[in-house]
């Protein structure tokens, strides 16, 4: 067994990197793939779903996969600092990588909207934290105005560097399962993660031919990991705040899933065209939905993701019920970050610890009148 050392090492020959760029990495990728295997006995549905639990990367989200690319090639160009607006992950993922790569990092973030533990992973690293009287969608067209003239590098998916490093997302999911699978859900907000995700299968699609743009027939890597098929790409956002459902810009977004509270996606064409091509589609759930499967999947499979994560998996399970997906697929669910970022919302919805005397018998009678109900 090798040390793995991240995705850009990983990946090397499918990624915009040299010999000589200095790789800035905290080990990112390679998530599990978890297939759950009580929730569709439960339903009693006939279907394969995984989750890509990406919660599961060093700082708790999919971001890292895109920072450790866009940081990268930040300090390759000589950049000496980095800034991004945020809903919360982003900003935590650029502050603990800046820091990685001894740069410094500035974070916009709406101001009371994000979650408590991405609020104290940009403080904890060390990042400039810009908390604006406004929301994403300010605080992104605020970005893009002062990085035309400060000496800072924008690190959110408009660089296209995060992409890049996104995509690989769908190589391992590949690797894992031999080939894409039927259907592809993920939660939308500025919708740079389900274009990259389209990318990254799009680009192992083995055309078997010397016109495959990547190995030209010759790879043996690359058909290590070619799929045969794309899967269909299913984008679902929080009700409050759907854009592609509606068809319009939402100007007020809201949703207790502030990591995807967002009402003008910066990847807005790119995205369309990635429904269009699949064959997928865009859709919406409620919070209440939205929480009651973050809480299912925490309570029937283990896996405790944060609010905006369980919105694919919610929708995947609305378009179930419907008969939109069919009985016998497979579904990868891409659960984008850890339900420990945001500790308030899953107290919130928990039921209270019991206070009791420290005596064994009261211990007892808790056990026995639980195992009872
Ligand atoms: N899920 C989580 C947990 C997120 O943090 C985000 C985006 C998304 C889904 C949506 O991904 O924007 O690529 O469509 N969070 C960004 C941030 C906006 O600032 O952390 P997307």
């Amino acid at each position: 067994m090798t040390h793995y050392t991240g995705l850009i090492e990983r990946y090397r020959n499918r990624l915009p990197v040299g010999p000589d760029t200095p790789i800035i990495s905290l080990g990112e990728g390679n998530t599990p793939l978890i297939e759950l295997r009580n929730l569709p006995k439960k339903l009693g549905k006939d279907v394969r779903i995984l989750v890509k639990f990406e919660g599961l990367n060093p700082t708790g989200s999919f971001k890292d996969r895109g920072m450790t690319m866009a940081v990268t090639k930040a300090v390759e160009a000589g950049s000496k600092a980095i800034i991004c607006a945020s809903t919360g992950n982003t900003s935590a993922a650029a502050a603990a990588y800046a820091s990685r790569a001894g740069i410094a990092s500035f974070v916009l973030i709406p101001e009371g909207k994000i979650a408590l533990g991405k609020l104290s992973q940009a403080m904890m690293h060390g990042s400039v934290v810009i908390q604006i009287n406004g929301n994403f969608d300010d605080g992104m067209r605020l970005v893009r105005e002062v990085a035309e003239s400060a000496p800072v590098t924008i690190v959110n998916s408009v660089n296209p560097f995060r992409l890049q490093g996104q995509k690989t997302a769908s190589f391992e999911i590949i690797e894992e399962l031999g080939d894409a699978p039927d259907y592809h859900a993920l939660p939308v907000g500025n919708a740079g993660n389900i274009t990259a995700h389209w990318i990254g299968y799009s680009e192992s699609v083995c055309q078997n031919t010397r016109s495959c743009v990547h190995c030209e027939g010759k790879c043996p890597y690359h058909k290590e990991i070619a799929a045969t098929k794309r899967p269909k790409m299913l984008g679902y956002q929080a009700a409050g705040s759907a854009p592609f459902s509606r068809l319009a810009f939402v100007d007020d977004p809201e949703t207790v899933a502030t990591a995807i509270r967002i009402g003008h996606p910066v990847s807005w064409k790119q995205a369309w065209q990635v429904k269009e091509e699949s064959g997928g589609w865009f859709d919406e759930c409620t919070d209440s939905e939205i929480l009651k499967v973050q809480k299912l999947l925490a309570q029937s499979e283990g896996i405790f993701c944060e609010p905006a994560s369980a919105t694919s998996l919610a929708g995947v399970l609305m378009d179930l019920e419907r008969g939109k997906i069919e009985e016998g697929s497979t579904i990868v669910c891409t659960l984008t970050g850890h339900g420990l970022k945001d500790p308030d919302t899953a107290i919130a919805q928990s039921t209270r610890p019991v206070t009791v005397d420290a005596t064994r018998s009261s211990i007892e009678k808790i056990i026995l009148e639980n195992l009872a109900k």
